[in-house]
């Protein structure tokens, strides 16, 4: 088969690294892709947000599988695009339409669909230009930490949590009346604060069968212990000690099952990857979020611990056969550490040199921010490089990924030394 991967980050480098391993894999092309893809397939240069330049690219290549990396083209219906169009809708491309992306393209969607499904989550109200006195009172009403939250897309920077209520009030004034976040902040959910752990499970489903991956804990702020500025992500574990079978079996009761039975009682149109950002509020999980997609760096820990074929699992989506995989993963533990540049997440430098990029066989550099230019592996975004390190133990896997993150080299490289502390 000749596939196709829309994206350019880490998650889609792992996921290219695993359908390149697949022998139904005949040619694969990654668009717009980073260094890490061109040493895997041809990478080609075009916006993924355009789809009639996806279009072209898909019958000039002979495309026969799409898998679509980010939220934003599922967001924005390139599923409903192929299915609609002559030519594309033979085409198999795996990501949710647009009615079940909303599922990450709307937190009061996904809200409402919690509460119709009896999935458990934070109790919630949702505000707008003509709700926000109700809105300023109801903060009155509950007690601190106070959570606002955008309805739309923000970057992953839609979410406030505040202690004091007086910011609250005024950050809520910001994001409705003062478009603090465009458009995605016209609606603001005002959530239940939930103390807990955090913890990502994902699945493959298409709204009839599911298969569960395993399960990842992302680190998501800059700075050691939690603190500084939200990322997208600044390192991730696989698996999660506290996540054991008990905890595990209420995830598959009470989370996956019930979205899957959502997604096929509401028609919601979807074959793609659910990541249900969760809480583990003493030993019981709650969703935060859901996304549409797989995590980003959480796959670059998830996806080198499936020892199946991964092409052939997503075939089996396609064809309504899930129920006859075998999944079966890695024992030991996987841990990732991204190294960003300086400036990450705000404004950082790029065109520095990388060097030392060898791997050995107790570690994986997956690349994000890279470009290849006259032979020479170049920064080119915040989040540059993952590295992926595997051991028997939480341990071992974390110095084999401390082993690569402090050998590889440029000007600029920043990373957090405390990925796995907590879990230690
Ligand atoms: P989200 O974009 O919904 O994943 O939220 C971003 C981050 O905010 C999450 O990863 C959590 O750390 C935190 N968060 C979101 N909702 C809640 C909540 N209801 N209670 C506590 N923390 C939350
Ligand atoms: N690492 C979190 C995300 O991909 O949304």
């Amino acid at each position: 088969m000749n596939i196709l991967i829309l994206g350019s980050g880490g998650r889609e480098h792992a996921i290219s690294w695993k359908i390149s391993q697949s022998k139904l894999c005949k040619n694969l092309f990654i668009a717009p892709g980073n260094a890490g893809t061109s040493l895997l397939g041809n990478n080609l240069s075009i916006n993924m947000n355009n789809f009639e330049e996806v279009k072209k690219l898909v019958i000039d290549k002979s495309i026969d599988l799409v898998i679509v990396g980010p939220e934003e083209p599922l967001v924005n219906g390139i599923v409903d695009f192929f299915k609609s169009d002559k030519i594309l809708r033979n085409i198999k491309i795996f990501g949710p339409g647009k009615n079940g992306a909303m599922l990450e393209g709307s937190k009061n969607f996904s809200k409402d669909f919690m509460f119709r499904n009896n999935i458990p989550c934070g109790k919630s109200k949702t505000f707008d230009k003509n709700t926000i006195n109700e809105g300023l009172n109801f903060l009155e009403e509950i007690n601190s930490p106070y959570v606002l939250k955008a309805d739309g897309l923000a970057g992953g920077k839609g979410v406030l949590i505040l202690d004091d209520l007086e910011e609250a009030k005024s950050e809520l004034i910001k994001m409705i009346i003062e478009k603090k976040f465009g458009e995605a902040s016209n609606n603001v959910l005002i959530e239940e604060y939930l103390e807990g752990i955090e913890v990502s499970v994902f699945a493959i489903t298409n709204g009839k069968d599911y298969v569960i991956l395993p399960e990842a804990k992302d680190y998501k702020r800059i700075g050691e212990k939690d603190t500084g500025l939200n990322t997208g992500g600044m390192g991730a574990v696989s698996p999660v000690d506290f996540a054991d079978d008990e905890f595990m079996k209420k995830v598959k009761e009470r989370v996956i099952e019930r979205t899957v039975d959502g997604i096929k009682k509401e028609n919601l149109d979807y074959t793609g990857f659910i990541f249900a950002g969760l809480m583990n509020v003493d030993g019981n999980p709650f969703v935060i979020e859901y996304n549409v997609r797989m995590g980003d760096p959480e796959t670059q820990v998830v996806i080198p611990r499936i020892k199946n074929d991964l092409l052939e699992i997503l075939i089996k989506c396609f064809e309504n056969k899930l129920s006859e995989v075998d999944l079966n993963f890695t024992k030991g533990y996987t841990t990732t550490v991204i190294l960003a540049s300086n400036g990450y997440p705000e404004s950082y430098p790029k065109g520095d040199e990388i060097n030392n990029l060898e791997e050995d066989s107790s570690n994986k550099i997956f690349h994000a921010g890279t470009i290849i230019k006259d032979n020479k592996v170049l920064s080119n975004g915040g989040r540059v490089l993952a590295c992926t390190g595997f051991g028997e133990n939480l341990n071992e896997a974390l110095s084999s990924s401390y082993k690569i993150a402090n050998k590889i080299s440029w000007k600029n490289k920043y990373f957090r030394k405390d990925i796995g502390n907590d879990l230690k």
